[in-house]
């Protein structure tokens, strides 16, 4: 599979075989993530790679409590602003992934949030860490990185779906792993097999035209 082939391929899974991954496999995929360009080399990323009774101790302590606090994210945040286009955007995005997961699903709302606390049950969660000191200036290059590592996890046949939602339990995460304070999770990787027999899977959210997104001169 070449690069333009993954990009058409990859999209985010949400059902994952409990196939395990090989480790060796983990390890190439995170190779290509540290070709990622980065400000003057500096690679700022830092990755932890967690399976098993580990994985299910986090998955666990972070929906119970999603579930305890009866937390319904404001994943925007009430106070920040958003373009009315981007808004318009991500309101399509919860209608058609609300229609095709109502077909599976008694609760949509309930299982993209409890399913992304469950990792979408890939057997592989894999938190991405950057220094807490310098986060802001270096967002970029770890955005470069994570891209890398997703693409090649789809050229090796495997899936991957991004999370946001886990830096909310950030801390616990930490603690129990024993990070450092000083560092700050940027994103969590769902990684495994996707099961491409559940149709779920199928579900592809289509993207804005390129004349909503590029402007020409001169060509
Ligand atoms: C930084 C980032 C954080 C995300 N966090 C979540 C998340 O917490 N839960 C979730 O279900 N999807 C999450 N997603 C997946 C997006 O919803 C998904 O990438 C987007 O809808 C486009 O769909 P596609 O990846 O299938 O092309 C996240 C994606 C990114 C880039």
């Amino acid at each position: 599979m070449n690069v333009m082939e993954a990009i058409e391929a990859r999209r985010s899974y949400r059902v994952f075989k409990q196939d395990p991954v090989a480790r060796t496999l983990i390890e190439n995929i995170l190779t290509a993530g540290g070709q990622a360009p980065s400000s003057a080399n500096m690679q700022p990323w830092e990755f932890v790679v967690v399976a098993g009774q580990k994985r299910d101790e986090l998955s666990q302590m972070m929906l119970s409590s999603f579930i305890d606090q009866k937390k319904n994210y404001d994943i925007l945040g009430k106070d920040n602003f958003f373009p009315q286009q981007l808004l318009d955007r991500r309101k399509k995005f919860f209608t058609d992934i609300f229609k095709k997961l109502s077909k599976h699903n008694e609760s949509p709302m309930k299982y993209v949030m409890e399913g992304s606390l469950r990792f979408y049950n890939a057997p592989i969660i894999i938190f991405v860490f950057i220094d807490k000191r310098i986060a802001k200036r270096f967002l970029f290059d770890i955005g470069a990185c994570v891209q890398n590592v997703v693409l090649a996890a789809q050229s090796e046949g495997l899936g991957t779906h991004l999370l946001g939602l886990v830096r909310k339990y950030q801390d616990a995460v930490k603690k129990t792993l024993h990070i450092s304070e000083n560092k700050e999770m940027v994103v969590g990787i769902c990684l495994g097999y996707p099961d491409m027999e559940n149709r779920v899977n199928d579900f592809t959210p289509g993207r804005a035209d390129l004349d909503q997104f590029v402007e020409w001169f001169g060509i």
